[in-house]
């Protein structure tokens, strides 16, 4: 109780200005909202720094560059350290389902007709569908662990049935943004391993609430949304080395280092349209 009356709380809420708006006279309440937290002032200020400094492309000569590229470096290194990871294994995207989708569609290059993967009942769709289109696609079958309708937990002693030498991946969120629900993701992931497969979590509504560690939790793919903990609205995966250095990825990356071949295309672009060429 005592902790209670110390905790600072009008001390946070004034770091909030949506906190300050009133509706009728009355100041408003924002509850828990799949739309995102709302963003303190330190974040306001910094994202709108970001843009009065004036942007610029990575990668080239110019000052700015340089700095967003350490406020890149900065980024991956922040999110490394939430999530007990290494910056060199942080990916940005415009949202969790994006980037989930993206991973999806590189690491089915990866499967075979036959194999299997096994999802939750429990899941948001992004962690659904993303793993089901790839599956679909390479003739790869999907098991679902059912969720108990009376506790709504997942029925945890049915996975080592679902499991076989056959699974390619499981994938499982940390918390269910409908129920609350915390999965044992732990016991989930050893499991998993065990029979050789690559455990992927949805964070997105875990991280808000409690601390994930990446290592502890034995995840190799693990996806959240900075705009659900006070930040931006975009996505970030957090892709063991060891996977992403072998993963066929179409997009991860901001921006390839490579040149982008302009002087072929100039030199295709003096031809007519083929629509045109008699
Ligand atoms: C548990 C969970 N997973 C995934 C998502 C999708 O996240 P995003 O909006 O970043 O694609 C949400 C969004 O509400 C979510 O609650």
């Amino acid at each position: 109780m005592t902790d209670i009356v110390k905790y600072p709380i009008d001390a946070l809420r004034a770091r909030f200005p949506a906190l300050k708006r009133t509706y009728k006279d009355r100041t408003v309440a924002y509850f828990d909202s799949p739309g995102g937290a709302q963003m303190p002032r330190e974040v306001i200020d910094a994202m709108m720094r970001c843009m009065e400094a004036g942007r610029a492309n990575i990668h080239c000569h110019f000052p700015s560059s340089d700095e967003t590229m350490k406020k890149l470096e900065n980024g991956r290194k922040a999110i490394a350290a939430l999530f007990n990871a290494r910056p060199n294994e942080v990916s940005y995207g415009a949202n969790a389902t994006t980037i989930m989708f993206q991973v999806a569609r590189a690491l089915m290059h990866e499967w075979n007709a036959g194999d299997e993967i096994v999802l939750t009942e429990m899941e948001h769709h992004s962690n659904l569908d993303s793993w089901r289109t790839a599956a679909e696609e390479k003739g790869v079958t999907a098991k679902y662990i059912p969720v108990d309708p009376s506790t709504l937990t997942l029925e945890m002693g049915k996975l080592p049935c679902l499991l076989s030498p056959k699974t390619r991946l499981l994938a499982i969120g940390l918390a269910s943004n409908v129920t609350g629900t915390i999965n044992d993701v732990k016991e989930a992931s050893r499991q998993a391993h065990a029979v050789g497969a690559i455990v992927a979590a949805d964070a997105v509504h875990a991280i808000p609430h409690f601390f994930v560690d990446r290592e502890e939790l034995g995840i190799d793919l693990l996806f959240a949304s900075s705009y659900k903990f006070f930040g931006p609205h975009m996505g970030m995966a957090v892709i063991r080395k060891e996977i992403l250095e072998h993963l066929r990825v179409c997009k991860v990356a901001p921006a390839s280092t490579r040149r982008s071949g302009w002087k072929r295309v100039r030199k295709t672009s003096r031809r007519s349209p083929p629509s045109r060429r008699r």
